[in-house]
């Protein structure tokens, strides 16, 4: 495997790290205005940011690369609404697209098909991730400037359970 891609699947780990301290500050800010449901979507989502980290370092692992965690950034987005953390997490989810594309090039390049192969279970997962974000607002913007239809889509979130990521590495 060159550098490159190497580079690249390292600083991925970062990377997801911090979509999942992204959606941790969004369950947060959730939490304090009381919206449970919208919180606990988003510390799931965090648990499956962390996961796709740990899914990175054990392939790099497997793989015999070394390693390096860097600094994790401080989340600074600001959330002044309901529908602004569904913005940006929309908004994430498509730059987040664009790494694994990026990183899938590189492999592409390098005629890395295992690389590929692995990245693959990314690709569809962003396509997953960019549908559930977009209906996160198209349905808020339907029902949540109503109060009954906000209390609803709050109920339908808070049944989100974790489950883990159907990728397994031994
Ligand atoms: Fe790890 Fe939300 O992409």
């Amino acid at each position: 495997m060159n550098n490159k891609i190497a580079e690249l699947l390292n600083d991925q780990i970062n990377k997801e790290l911090y979509s999942a301290y992204l959606y941790l500050d969004m369950a947060n800010y959730y939490d304090e205005l009381d919206l449970d449901g919208y919180a606990n979507y988003y510390m799931i989502q965090a648990q499956e940011e962390r996961d796709h980290a740990l899914l990175f370092m054990k392939y790099m692992q497997i793989n015999g690369l070394k390693v390096t965690l860097k600094a994790i950034d401080k989340p600074d987005k600001v959330f002044d609404s309901v529908l602004a953390p569904l913005e940006i997490a929309a908004e994430h989810e498509r730059y987040v697209t664009d790494l694994i594309n990026n990183i899938y090039h590189e492999a592409q390049l390098d005629k890395d098909y295992r690389a590929m192969k692995f990245l693959d279970w990314f690709v569809d997962e962003q396509m997953e991730e960019e549908d559930n974000a977009d209906k996160m607002i198209s349905r808020y913007k339907l029902f949540g400037s109503d109060p009954k239809g906000l209390y609803l889509l709050d109920q339908e979130y808070a049944a989100r359970v974790y489950s883990a990521p159907s990728l397994v590495l031994d």
